[in-house]
C-alpha cells in the first residue's frame, strides 16, 4: 500500500499536469492583444505559470520570418509564400517553445494560431481551405488549441480602432475593407465549425468588459 503510494508521488513529480495551450484570435483591431496580454496576467495572478507568445514570431527563426511577412517593402509576395511562412513560423514555435512548455505545465496563451492561416490566407485570400489543412497539420504536428477566444468585433469597431494607430500599419494591415469582411466571416465559419474549442466573445465594448467574459 505505501509502495503505491509512493509509486504515484513520484510519477506526478517526474510529470506535472500538462499545461493548457490557450489561443486568441479575431480580425485585426479586435483588440486580442491586449486581452491576451491581460488574461495571461490574471492567470499568473491565480498562481498559474503561464508563457505568452504570439504569432507569427516567438522564437528567432519566428521573428526573423516575421519581418519577412510583415515588411511594407515586399509587395511582391504572392500569396502561396506568405501561407508557407506562416507555417514555417508556426512548425518553429511549437517544437521549440510550446511543446517543452506544456509538458512542463505551464499554460500557453498564443496571440494567434492556425485559425489565423484559416481566416486570412484561406477565407481572405482564397487559398484552398484543403491544402491549407494539410500543410497545418505538417505544421502543428496535430496540437490543436485547448480552448480558442474569437474577439468578434464589428468592422466599424475594428476600423474605428485601427484609425487611431497611424503607422502602426504592416503589410497585411493595408488589406482593404473586403478583405477583412472575408476574414471575419471566416472566423464565423470557423467558429460554427467548431463550437467546442472556440468561445465568441463580443469585442466591441471597452477591454474591461471583454476581459471580464473571457476570465
Ligand atoms: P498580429 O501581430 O496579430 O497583428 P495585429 O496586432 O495587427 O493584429 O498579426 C500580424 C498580421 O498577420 C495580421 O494582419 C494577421 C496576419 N496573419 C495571417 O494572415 N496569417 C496567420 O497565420 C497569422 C498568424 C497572422
Amino acid at each position: 500500500m505505501l509502495y503505491n503510494n509512493d509509486k504515484q508521488l513520484d510519477t506526478q513529480k517526474t510529470s506535472p499536469p500538462r499545461g493548457l495551450l490557450i489561443t486568441f484570435e479575431g480580425i485585426d483591431g479586435s483588440g486580442k492583444s491586449t486581452l491576451a496580454a491581460l488574461t495571461a496576467a490574471w492567470l499568473r495572478e491565480q498562481g498559474l505559470s503561464v508563457l505568452s507568445l504570439r504569432e507569427p514570431g516567438g522564437t528567432a527563426i519566428g521573428e526573423s520570418i516575421r519581418t519577412i511577412l510583415l515588411a511594407k517593402a515586399n509587395t511582391a509576395m504572392c500569396m502561396e509564400t506568405e501561407l508557407m511562412l506562416f507555417a514555417a513560423a508556426r512548425a518553429q514555435l511549437i517544437r521549440e517553445v510550446i511543446l517543452p512548455a506544456l509538458a512542463a505545465g505551464t499554460w500557453v496563451i498564443c496571440d494567434r494560431f492556425y485559425d489565423s492561416t484559416f481566416a486570412y490566407q484561406g477565407y481572405g485570400r482564397g487559398i484552398d481551405l484543403d491544402h491549407i489543412s494539410h500543410l497545418m497539420a505538417i505544421a502543428t504536428g496535430g496540437l490543436k488549441p485547448d480552448k480558442t477566444f474569437l474577439l468578434d468585433v464589428s468592422l466599424a469597431v475594428a476600423e474605428q480602432r485601427l484609425s487611431g494607430r497611424p503607422g502602426k500599419a504592416d503589410r497585411l494591415d493595408q488589406e482593404d475593407a473586403a478583405f477583412m469582411a472575408r476574414t471575419r466571416d471566416g472566423y464565423h465559419q470557423i467558429l460554427a465549425a467548431e463550437p467546442e474549442r472556440l468561445v465568441a466573445i463580443d469585442a466591441d465594448p471597452p477591454e474591461p468588459i471583454v476581459l471580464d467574459q473571457i476570465i
